[in-house]
């Protein structure tokens, strides 16, 4: 009789793995979950502080959400959203439209994060054609962006590792440099400078302005680029550039929606709002896949015809707001309401920023990078700062100590981050902190050092 380690080896095939790490090596069963700690076969607990991939906010088995899916189940797990409704979609659409910029109005369902991203561009697009603008047909995003793994947002992805042996089938794209501060290609800095790296997007508009449909980005920061967290100033400018040339924002928040960033959305930070908010990982606080595209009355209006007419958006999956999902993200927002869960975190942000300042002080941290709930250490070579390749796989000694010290790291190539759920208490954040500390202040851990 196999073990469900060695049937795991045998049948399953796991993403972003490189299954021969784990050949001889077992991989982290996961047996259950109780608030942000995971436990594995042995009764081993692990803190969860990458959220399962930036994805829990609640905590895990937590009881409202529990029960919202229950009740759910017991009258209808899935029916087509083609013709066909339910009030758990209808409930939670009111709810988005309510909690989002007002002139965001029409809620599209899908079920993952790329589609959600994929639907607002394929929108956008269509929606120039029915406008009488079908030279607006060009993309632009960032360099170290990332919006998924589909050919679409693949195209629109700045991030090569993960993505270079499709580039021959993506399609075309502008590209706009990263706001990546840390290792600014115009040697500024944060605080000083005037966002002169919005300079080829400048050139661009005056070029090519009337050809561009839309602009794609993730408020403030670029998570699996590489958690590049840039200022405010930053976005407010791209905003204010693309609104003087007509070109559609689409907010990738798929990461950063939800209470992470310290804001119930990122772009509350700057003010602004796009034509397009993608939303999906937290949207159900982490229990179920489930996304959301949501626009403009304007855009809304554009596909709103005669049949014969042609407007039809044909985009849809064949689980696109399915109840169950919707309504486990209808009892995420009645956890928020009920803990007062916003309310709570200024004092947990201020907290996990201050204990992870400190990180700083080793040689090999580069750059201490933070945001809300979440908290970013570039890992650097040398005193000079010289970056890790990708494939000095810094990550990967300090995943294992974590293993150790208890806690569940993932770094992304040289970028060790905590992404915590909202609901990690102060006393939680500190004893992370202090584990994390105890991993990453020794240098058998760090590569080269
Ligand atoms: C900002 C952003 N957009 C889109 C995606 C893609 O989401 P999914 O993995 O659900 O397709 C991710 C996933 O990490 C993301 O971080």
């Amino acid at each position: 009789m196999l073990s469900l380690q060695e049937k795991d080896r045998r049948y399953l095939w796991h993403p972003y793995t490189q299954m021969k790490d784990f050949a001889e090596r077992d991989l982290l069963l996961i047996d259950r979950a109780e608030g942000i700690r995971l436990i594995d076969e042995h009764g081993r607990t692990y803190f969860d502080t990458i959220s399962s991939w930036w994805c829990i906010l609640h905590g895990h088995n937590h009881p409202t959400i529990k029960a919202a899916v229950i009740k759910q189940l017991d009258r209808v797990e899935q029916v087509l959203l083609a013709g066909t409704s339910h009030e758990a979609a209808i409930l939670l659409a009111e709810q988005l439209v309510l909690l989002t910029p007002p002139n965001l109005t029409k809620v599209f369902y899908s079920d993952n994060g790329s589609t959600a991203c994929e639907i607002a561009f394929k929108m956008s697009i269509q929606y120039w054609r029915h406008v009488g603008q079908p030279q607006r047909n060009q993309l632009v995003a960032l360099e170290r962006g990332y919006h998924g793994d589909t050919i679409g947002t693949m195209s629109l992805g700045g991030t090569p590792e993960f993505h270079g042996a499709f580039a021959g089938m993506l399609f075309d794209s502008h590209r706009l440099p990263s706001p990546y501060c840390f290792r600014c290609p115009y040697g500024l800095a944060q605080a000083s400078c005037d966002c002169e790296c919005l300079q080829p997007y400048v050139d661009l508009l005056a070029k090519q302005g009337e050809q561009i449909a839309a602009l794609i980005i993730e408020p403030l920061i670029q998570a699996a680029g590489g958690m590049i967290i840039y200022p405010v100033k930053y976005l407010e400018n791209i905003v204010a550039l693309s609104r003087t040339h007509g070109v559609h924002l689409i907010f990738d928040e798929v990461a950063t929606g939800f209470g992470r960033t310290g804001t119930m959305f990122a772009m509350e930070q700057a003010g602004v709002s796009p034509d397009f908010l993608c939303l999906s990982k937290g949207l159900t606080a982490g229990y179920l896949p489930m996304a959301a595209t949501l626009t403009s009355e304007e855009v809304y209006q554009a596909f709103y015809g005669d049949y014969q007419e042609g407007k039809t958006f044909f985009h849809g999956h064949t689980f696109t707001g399915n109840p169950v999902a919707a309504a486990a993200a209808l009892g995420s927002l009645q956890v928020f309401a009920e803990e007062q869960t916003m309310a709570g975190l200024p004092e947990k942000i201020q907290r996990l920023h201050g204990r992870m300042a400190r990180f700083a002080e080793l040689p090999w941290v580069g750059d201490v990078r933070q945001l809300g709930m979440i908290s970013a250490l570039e890992l650097v070579k040398d005193e000079s700062a010289a970056p890790y390749g990708f494939n000095d796989r810094v990550g990967w000694p300090i995943y294992l100590a974590g293993l150790k010290e208890g806690v569940l790291l993932r770094p992304m190539g040289n970028v060790m981050y905590l992404w915590l759920p909202l609901s990690t208490t102060i006393a939680e954040i500190d004893e992370i902190c202090e584990r994390v500390w105890r991993v990453l202040s020794d240098p058998q851990n760090i590569v080269g050092w």
